[in-house]
């Protein structure tokens, strides 16, 4: 591979100073960065990309056909997200774009953000902060607010990668069980360490006390948590999604928080992100926060310094630390 000079390099959102501060000093590098939160305006964009090797994206970023056309001497696509399902890795491929992710930093921050969710839903404290916040009367009752115990529960963890393991270590820590539903057995080791069993999709849906998505969406897990599927949960269950909004089909899972055919839910990801959809709005038996899983400043701080090295690499003629494949 060889390696890039002078190499114009384009940063499409808002990323933490340190990210920014690695790119230039990138020797002969010069970098365009868009310093709004917004969504960068797609002509300001393509007029950018014109002559860039090097583009640094986000989630909000749909990197396809179009964009690519824009960017006709680019050489790397740096997501500064783990989940790359924003880009079309193929017309990448084809164009001898490089794409490369952020795996690793923001593992133990969404594995976090998972946990704190499961107890969100199952002690019900949005719930609670509701009541507290409407300002309406109330009193400590032996029976006020009944939530769900951990303890000996088991934790079903759809897609068993960094982010499931990290996930399962802090159940166990709660006195949780867990099984999990994964393309590959994850190892003897790991299952040993988190008593942790492999079982097929049916069996987790029909044994598990809280679901948890952690799985990247594709094709093939668009819609995986649908009617049939939420049917087959307890009616007691909980389902927790961290990992992408589609894998859900967010009409089927209000029905079922309606019909109380599962306990309840909390959602960091929306099916039509950043809409939400109406039906969730009012229920009281959903979690609802807005895509926070890496969202801590020292997870993206490392995040935005992750894609820069994998730029800094490719522009050095070198292989990035995180190639994605397609
Ligand atoms: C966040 O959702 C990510 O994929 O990094």
């Amino acid at each position: 591979m060889t390696g890039i000079t002078h190499p114009k390099i384009v940063v499409t959102g808002r990323i933490p100073d340190a990210g920014l501060e690695l790119l230039r000093s990138i020797e002969g590098s010069d970098v365009w960065a868009w310093m709004d939160d917004a969504v960068i305006p797609t002509d300001l964009r393509d007029e950018q990309l014109a002559d860039a090797d090097a583009a640094v994206t986000l989630l909000t970023d749909r990197v396809d056909d179009d964009f690519l056309a824009a960017a006709p001497q680019l050489r790397v696509v740096a997501n500064v997200a783990v989940g790359y399902n924003n880009i079309d890795v193929a017309a990448c491929t084809a164009r001898d774009v490089l794409v490369t992710n952020t795996p690793g930093v923001l593992t133990d921050a969404t594995a976090d953000l998972a946990m704190g969710l499961i107890l969100m839903s199952t002690r019900r404290l949005g719930e609670g902060e509701r009541l507290i916040r409407s300002d309406t009367a109330w009193q400590w009752g032996m029976f006020m607010m009944l939530g769900t115990g951990l303890q000996g529960r088991t934790l079903g963890i759809v897609g068993m990668g960094a982010i499931g393991e990290a996930l399962a270590t802090r159940a166990r820590a709660f006195g949780m069980k867990i099984v999990y539903h994964n393309r590959r057995n994850v190892g003897v080791e790991i299952e040993r360490r988190l008593d942790a069993r492999r079982v097929d999709f049916d069996e987790l849906l029909a044994t598990s006390d809280i679901v948890s998505l952690n799985c990247p969406y594709s094709e093939a897990t668009h819609h995986l948590i649908d009617a049939a599927a939420l049917a087959a949960m307890k009616s007691t269950a909980f389902l927790v999604n961290t990992a992408r909004g589609p894998i859900v089909d967010e009409a089927a899972l209000v029905d079922a928080l309606i019909d109380d055919a599962i306990a309840g839910a909390a959602l960091d990801v929306f099916e039509n992100e950043p809409t939400v959809h109406p039906g969730l709005l009012g229920l009281d038996n959903v979690v609802l926060v807005p895509h926070l899983g890496s969202a801590t400043v020292e997870t993206r701080a490392a995040m935005a310094t992750t894609a820069a090295a994998n730029v800094a690499e490719v522009v050095a003629g070198r292989t990035p630390h995180n190639p994605v494949s397609g």
